[in-house]
């Protein structure tokens, strides 16, 4: 019999081939999540769940899955996904690192460039017709060339927005659970810093962590204080990581000097002071949003979702735990 694969929204069609090759699948067709009903009961039948951000896949959902031998989401985050509850049913998780790299260090560095020149107001201004005469006082930014990065979260995506950072002769602070060593350093030509003297040393702050119980909230009032108020402030990452409140008054006293945020603490909601504020560039999480990677995550996910199914070990298996012969049983 075939497994039944539970694919929760429209991915890459192309990318998703292979399912249809060897699975039963049930496919959301629509741009848009299922309702928490629908994930429920899809799941209750599943062999394997092809999900991505947008599905949160709890202890509720979990319990609701007799049969399930895979969760593969389409993304390198998985904060969305009890894991620690698979973990417990022995459901292996795999996710989709490597394949978005580049493409979110681009993004980053295109809100870095637009907060820091102010594109996305004067695109406004243009489109409400009123350019109307070239300004030598107008629009003025601030260098991006030169200045000081501060990359919070030194993973693959870190790194790689570290690589773009030396076209631009900038000085490059680090912050990370554990230190590079010194060669991935001399690399990246960047410094390891304490997250204290990387807020207050940096001239663009970036964030390149997680979402998990240690980095909740972990820019707040405090570490906004701590810097510069000509800083930027970017976050490609997750928009819990940042306290959005707190953001938006430190904007609005002119604590610190303008944003870039692809992410949002409560997506798709965004706290509406943040809205009025024209020195923030607001992206609708579109980090790894283009068609060459929003292609290979989806061949990935469905590559990890049928090695498991065939019982191998799927490359991106976040859970390793599961196949353990000690591990927990269900
Ligand atoms: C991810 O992969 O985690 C992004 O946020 C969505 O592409």
């Amino acid at each position: 019999m075939k497994a039944r694969v539970l694919v929760t929204r429209r991915f890459d069609l192309d990318g998703l081939r292979p399912l249809w090759d060897s699975c039963e699948v049930v496919y959301n067709d629509q741009d848009a999540p299922l309702s928490r009903e629908d994930l429920i009961e899809g799941v209750s039948e599943a062999d394997a769940l092809l999900c991505t951000v947008t599905d949160r896949v709890d202890e509720e959902v979990l319990r609701a899955a007799g049969r399930l031998r895979v969760i593969s989401t389409v993304s390198v985050g998985y904060d969305h996904v009890d894991v620690a509850a698979a973990t417990r049913l022995r459901i292996p998780v795999t996710n989709t690192p490597d394949v978005l790299t580049e493409t979110t260090a681009d993004l980053t560095w295109a809100l870095i460039l637009a907060a820091a020149r102010r594109i996305a107001e004067g695109d406004r201004r243009v489109r409400e017709g009123l350019f109307q005469r070239w300004g030598f006082l107008e629009f003025l930014g601030t260098d991006v060339h030169g200045k000081v990065l501060g990359i919070v979260g030194m993973g693959r995506i870190g790194m790689a927005v570290a690589r773009r950072a030396s076209g631009f002769a900038m000085r490059v602070l680090y912050n990370r659970r554990s230190r590079l060593s010194a060669e991935q350093e001399v690399a990246l030509k960047a410094e390891y810093a304490d997250l204290e003297f990387l807020l207050s040393a940096s001239d663009f702050i970036t964030i390149h962590v997680p979402l998990n119980r240690e980095t909740h909230h972990m820019i707040s009032d405090r570490e906004l204080r701590m810097m510069k108020p000509t800083a930027i402030l970017i976050n490609a990452s997750r928009g819990a990581v940042v306290d959005e409140e707190a953001l938006c008054r430190a904007l609005e006293t002119g604590r610190i000097a303008g944003a870039g945020l692809d992410v949002y603490e409560r997506e798709p909601l965004v706290t509406p002071g943040l809205l009025k504020l024209p020195q923030v560039v607001l992206a609708p999480h579109v980090g790894s949003a283009t068609v060459e990677t929003r292609r290979r995550m989806t061949e990935r996910a469905v590559h990890n979702c049928l090695e498991t199914l065939e019982g191998r070990v799927p490359p991106d298996l976040l859970n390793p735990e599961v196949l353990s012969p000690d591990g927990p049983t269900r």
